[in-house]
C-alpha cells in the first residue's frame, strides 16, 4: 500500500486587467454569452466562450428544456458550436461566467463533470492543452489544461490497448 497524491496547479487573480489580454477578452465574452441564456427552470444563466488556436471565438449559454436532461450547459453548447463550425481548429480557451438571474456570482462558476469531459475530448482530439478561465467578480481561477480540472480522466484510448 502506498499513500499518494495529486497536486492541482491553477492560477488565481483578482480582477480582470490582470488576465492575459487575448484570456480577458475571452472572459467578456462568455459574461456577454449569458446574456442568450435559456433557463427558465434554474434561473441560473452561464455563459461561455472558446477561443480557437486562430483566435476565433464561439460563444455559447444554458439551454433548458420541461424536460430537464434535454437541456445542455453553457460550456458543451459552446465547444459542440466551435466543433460543428470549426471542426479542424483547436480549442485553445474556454471561459465560464454565470450567476442566478443574469447576475455574475462573487465566486467562480466551476464546470460540471459532463462539460470536464467533453473539455478532455476534444484536448485530446486537438493534441493542444485547453486552458480554463473560470469568472467570479471577486475571484477568478485559470488552469493550464484540462487534467487540472479532471483527475483521473477516462480516455477511450485505455479501451483500445
Ligand atoms: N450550468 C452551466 O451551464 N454551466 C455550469 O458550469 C454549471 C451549470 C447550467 C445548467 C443548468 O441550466 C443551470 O446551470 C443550473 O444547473
Amino acid at each position: 500500500m502506498r499513500n499518494t497524491n495529486w497536486v492541482i496547479n491553477y492560477r488565481e487573480y483578482d480582477s480582470l486587467e490582470e488576465l492575459d489580454p487575448k484570456d480577458s477578452a475571452l472572459t467578456e465574452a462568455a459574461i456577454e454569452a449569458q446574456k442568450t441564456s435559456y433557463a427558465p427552470y434554474s434561473h441560473f444563466n452561464v455563459g461561455a466562450a472558446v477561443r480557437l488556436e486562430d483566435g476565433t471565438v464561439v460563444k455559447g449559454s444554458n439551454q433548458e428544456n420541461a424536460a430537464s436532461p434535454a437541456g445542455l450547459c453553457a460550456e458543451r453548447t459552446a465547444m459542440f458550436a466551435a466543433s460543428a463550425q470549426h471542426p479542424g481548429l483547436a480549442m485553445e480557451s474556454i471561459a465560464i461566467a454565470g450567476g442566478h438571474r443574469y447576475t455574475i456570482t462573487e465566486q467562480p462558476v466551476s464546470p460540471c463533470g459532463s462539460c470536464r469531459q467533453v473539455m478532455s475530448e476534444y484536448q485530446r482530439k486537438s493534441g493542444v492543452p485547453m486552458s480554463i478561465i473560470l469568472y467570479g467578480k471577486d475571484k477568478i481561477k485559470v488552469f493550464d489544461r484540462v487534467e487540472d480540472i479532471l483527475p483521473f480522466i477516462f480516455d477511450s484510448l485505455e479501451t483500445e490497448k
